[in-house]
């Protein structure tokens, strides 16, 4: 069979269970087990697949069509521009989580040593995109997942940035590892257990419960970030930034939490993300405080 009938019949299959972008997800597909390029998988129609292609491609659209993200099934997810390598052991990287590296590089030049500590890191996305983008950056990176730091040490090996990235295995609600640091970022855990309830089944059924899911039935989603702040709030320099990702409803919640005085944070506000939801906390250390 060939590339454009291969395709035509996939992008139907997937169509018809219900997948999201069923021709993207079968050209992606397609290119895996073909070892092409997106724009060869839109040249190269005419291309014979052998038997074995055709099996290997026709197994991977079943698991597509029962609902595993394409990135589980590539391996592979962009973030801010780079390739990290993705398994079901790390969360996906969002698009909505670049504002938090955005946010950082608007506030520290291309030339600026900064030292920062990536709470769950997860696929290393926050940490690996920092040190990439800011080569005077060095950085720890804390997850309490032992399979997702190897993901993240393979990701900053990738992508030449390992010496730079320290990973520690070890729980951020229980005592960060350094002090005197320029910038926290997070992305915790901030679902709500209703809200997982809710979620579709792409995700609630193969990302980690652990990297999605913050507190108990009827919780507001944010006690990570409640158990955070006060390590946060002692590890950072006076002056230094704190960065957190949150839901879209969390923002004034999260705002009143981070303004608590005990935690000594100054100028606390929320980011929107580019659909003007609010997205990231920002908090500064007070000056006067060590
Ligand atoms: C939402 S994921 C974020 C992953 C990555 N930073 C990203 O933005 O794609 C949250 C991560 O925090 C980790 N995590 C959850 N609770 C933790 C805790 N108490 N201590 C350390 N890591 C934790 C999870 O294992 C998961 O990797």
């Amino acid at each position: 069979m060939d590339l454009r009938t291969v395709l035509q019949q996939g992008t139907e299959f997937l169509s018809r269970a219900g997948v999201d972008s069923p021709a993207l997800s079968a050209r992606l597909l397609a290119g895996k087990v073909l070892g092409l390029t997106p724009l060869q998988i839109l040249t190269e129609h005419r291309r014979e697949l052998s038997p074995r292609e055709e099996a290997e491609l026709q197994a991977l659209m079943r698991r597509r069509g029962q609902g595993e993200p394409v990135a589980y099934l590539l391996g592979e997810r962009e973030f801010y521009g780079l390739c990290f390598e993705v398994t079901p052991d790390v969360l996906i990287p969002r698009p909505e989580t670049e504002l938090i590296v955005d946010a950082v590089l608007d506030q520290w030049a291309a030339d600026q040593p900064v030292h920062f500590l990536d709470l769950g890191t997860g696929s290393g996305a926050l940490a690996v995109a920092l040190a990439h983008e800011r080569p005077k950056a060095r950085g720890l990176a804390l997850d309490r997942s032992r399979a997702a730091l190897r993901v993240a040490r393979r990701n900053a090996l990738k992508h030449r940035v390992a010496g730079r990235i320290l990973f520690l295995e070890g729980d951020f609600l229980q005592s960060l590892p350094a002090r005197d640091l320029d910038l926290i970022v997070a992305n915790p855990p901030y679902v709500t257990q209703d809200e997982y309830d809710e979620l579709s089944p792409e995700v609630a059924a193969y990302e980690p419960r652990s990297a999605l899911v913050s507190g108990e039935p009827g919780g507001d989603g944010l006690d990570h970030v409640r158990g955070l702040a006060p390590g946060a709030g002692r590890a950072l320099r006076p002056g230094g930034l704190l960065l957190i990702e949150i839901g879209w409803l969390q923002g004034r919640a999260g705002v009143k939490l981070l303004q608590d005085s005990k935690w000594g944070f100054e100028a606390v506000r929320v980011l929107p993300d580019l659909a003007g939801r609010d997205r990231v906390l920002v908090a500064r250390k007070q000056s006067g405080r060590s």
